[in-house]
């Protein structure tokens, strides 16, 4: 049989009240793999998604298999988003007002390979251009490459970004602390940062 048609929505503001225990969950998920282990705490990821309801100029684009949401990729104005994200483009000699900000992209392993992370490229990226910013970025998690955690079939994005158009901002990088699944306490993690010029 052949699998549901997956449907994308941008959700912006009161649009997405109704997602943000969906979309909380989702987070928690995906990210407790490789390469985030992530430990999320549900109460804390519904304020964060919550955040973007609040945001002025920012948008979620939600995968749904039927009235389920299995994804979804989040947007907003670098000037809006974590002082930390912005900090280290200011550091940097860039101007955060320039650039759109891609928080995260995560999809139910089930549903990958079906083209919605092209669609959610697509969809952050007009939402980019119709709010008048002219470059899109975002980070991610480096992972030493013999980490002996790493699942033995995992590939690495990179090939994927950069089909999409997206080149490492080399030397800029910001800093997060998470715990990871079963540990005790917060450790720090570089995230690096990519970058696109919208035609
Ligand atoms: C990032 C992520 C959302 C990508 O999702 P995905 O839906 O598997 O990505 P896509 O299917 O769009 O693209 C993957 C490849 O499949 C191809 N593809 C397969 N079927 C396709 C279809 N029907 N239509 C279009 N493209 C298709 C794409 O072209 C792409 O190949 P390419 O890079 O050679 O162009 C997903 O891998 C994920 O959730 N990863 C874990 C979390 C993560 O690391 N997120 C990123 C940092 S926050």
């Amino acid at each position: 049989m052949a699998p549901s048609p997956l449907r994308f929505e941008t959700l912006r503001g009161d649009g997405l009240q109704p997602w943000l225990a969906q979309l909380a969950r989702l987070r928690i998920a995906v990210f407790r793999d490789w390469p985030y282990l992530y430990e999320g705490d549900e109460a804390y990821e519904r304020r964060y998604m919550a955040s973007y309801a609040a945001g002025q100029g920012a948008a979620v684009i939600a995968c749904f298999d039927g009235d389920t949401a299995v994804g979804a990729a989040t947007c907003e104005p670098m000037a809006e988003t974590h002082a930390s994200v912005r900090d280290s483009f200011t550091a940097a000699g860039l101007d955060p007002a320039e650039y759109c900000y891609f928080g995260e992209s995560v999809l139910l392993a089930p549903y990958r390979g079906r083209g919605a992370g092209v669609e959610f490229f697509r969809r952050r990226e007009a939402h980019a251009a119709s709010l008048g910013l002219a470059r899109t970025t975002f980070c991610a998690v480096a992972r030493d490459p013999a980490d002996p955690r790493k699942p033995a079939d995992y590939t690495p994005l990179d090939g994927f970004w950069r089909k999409r158009g997206y080149e490492p901002l080399d030397g800029v990088s910001c800093r997060f602390s998470w715990k990871g699944p079963g540990e005790a306490a917060e450790q720090e993690h570089r995230l690096d940062f990519w970058h696109k010029a919208l035609a």
